[in-house]
């Protein structure tokens, strides 16, 4: 079985160019039962469709479709009528805003900082509007709400991303001032968590997780720090819990989580990442990782012919919520064993081992390669002014070629 694994791709050339480079290399020929499969990388062009059209691809790998909708509705259609493996679920978009995960996870007894909604300040331009408000839009004194919560506060989109329009709110003329300003956004106010020990963000892709140090103060090649012991085993597994929780709940195989832990504490404020960032300019060590772990599961995912799941589970999580013998712990093991087996973790394992146990030293090959180094300064060149690009260009270089070097010593980072 040939399988094309598709790529619906907005602005991005680093990522798709190492992963088309990476299976040019991996070439894997896999053999299942009687089976033998053989796979290529194509990326995907927009276009008219008959809706019941057969689409050429096992799997696609979707960055465009949150915003774009015409490649968002081809997603549905190929995942209802030609069950074609889609990471990510298109059926989710709608909570891929920040609050449905919010509600979801404070469901399942995770332990989201307060957070309250609030009418925008600018309200929909709709004529239905000033009578509707008039009769059923309750005054409402937005101080009270921050004082409810709290300052220092987070008023922030509802479906936010990139950090735009978010701010960090100390007083009540400046709520006023930040609330003014945020038009006909849909905002919420969360509380602040302060003195936080460790900003950890987890990228997950399927049923890995790298686990990264982040430090959001620092400019934005600098933000991931290659610290590989910067959480306790135990605080470790629990991000990995979350992210992992959330993305089966969701049917998310390609995301990213932002915790925040302060003590022995996880505190999970943003993990509904439809399009996680995987630049080679933010992710600079962790690239190859990445690029390996989506090789990996896509590979996984088409010559197993692992169906994709689009229906929800979510009885099943809220019945592990509400039983009262179990505490927060048990909690999270019940749901990790549950998103674990959505993963079907096992199975993964023992294929990686069996099929794909030489994807990390052919990656190790591709990145001391020519080609790597031309994506590299490519990258660079694309991305920082030119007074900016040579230094660039040695520290990129400097950092992926310590990742080749720690995986030729052993040094792995957290998986
Ligand atoms: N409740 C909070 N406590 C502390 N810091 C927060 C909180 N919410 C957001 N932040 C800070 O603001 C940043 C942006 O908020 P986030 O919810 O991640 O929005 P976005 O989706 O735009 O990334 C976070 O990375 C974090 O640094
Ligand atoms: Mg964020």
């Amino acid at each position: 079985m040939e399988h094309v694994i598709g790529m619906l791709l907005g602005t991005e050339e680093d990522w798709p160019s190492a992963f088309e480079g990476l299976m040019r290399r991996l070439d894997p020929k896999i053999a299942v039962g009687t089976d033998k499969h053989s796979f290529s990388v194509e990326r995907m062009t927009i276009e008219p469709f008959n809706l019941r059209a057969k689409p050429r691809y096992s799997l696609v790998i979707d960055r465009l479709a949150h915003w774009y909708y015409n490649p968002r509705e081809w997603v549905k259609k190929a995942a209802i009528m030609d069950g074609v493996y889609l990471l990510n679920n298109p059926f989710t978009f709608q909570s891929m805003e920040k609050h449905t995960a919010y509600c979801a996870m404070m469901r399942l007894g995770l332990k989201v900082p307060e957070t309250w909604m609030v009418p925008q300040k600018q309200p929909p331009e709709n004529e239905r509007f000033p009578y509707t408000a008039r009769k059923y839009n309750r005054p409402f004194r937005l101080e009270d709400i921050a004082h409810e919560v709290g300052y220092p506060l987070y008023m922030k989109p509802f479906d936010g991303g990139a950090w735009v329009g978010v701010t960090r709110i100390t007083d009540d003329t400046d709520l006023h001032a930040r609330y003014d300003e945020s038009g006909d956004r849909l905002m919420h106010l969360q509380a602040s968590l302060e003195n936080f020990d460790v900003f950890a963000r987890s990228l997950s892709i399927g049923p890995e997780t790298m686990v990264m140090h982040f430090d959001p103060d620092r400019p934005m090649h600098d933000r991931y720090q290659v610290d590989h012991e910067f959480l306790t085993p135990e605080l470790g597994d629990e991000v990995i819990t979350i992210g992992r929780l959330v993305n089966a709940f969701f049917r998310w195989e390609f995301n990213s989580c932002e915790t925040l832990v302060k003590g022995a504490e996880v505190y999970p404020i943003d993990y509904a990442n439809a399009c996680p960032d995987i630049s080679l300019t933010s992710l600079h060590y962790y690239f190859p990782w990445a690029i390996s772990a989506l090789a990996r599961w896509s590979i996984f995912c088409a010559a197993t012919q692992r169906p994709m799941r689009i229906d929800q589970d979510i009885a099943t999580y809220n019945a592990i919520a509400d039983d009262a013998t179990l505490d927060y712990e048990a909690k999270l093991s019940a749901y990790r064993r549950l998103a674990d087996g959505y993963f079907e973790l096992e199975r993964y394992r023992e294929f990686c081992a069996e099929h794909l146990s030489h994807v990390d030293q052919v990656m190790v090959e591709f990145v001391e390669s020519d080609e790597f180094d031309r994506l590299i300064v490519d990258t660079v060149t694309s991305t920082f002014p030119a007074h900016e690009q040579e230094r660039f260009i040695a520290h990129y270089r400097g950092s992926l070629a310590a990742w080749a070097r720690d995986q030729r010593t052993g040094v792995a980072g957290p998986r």
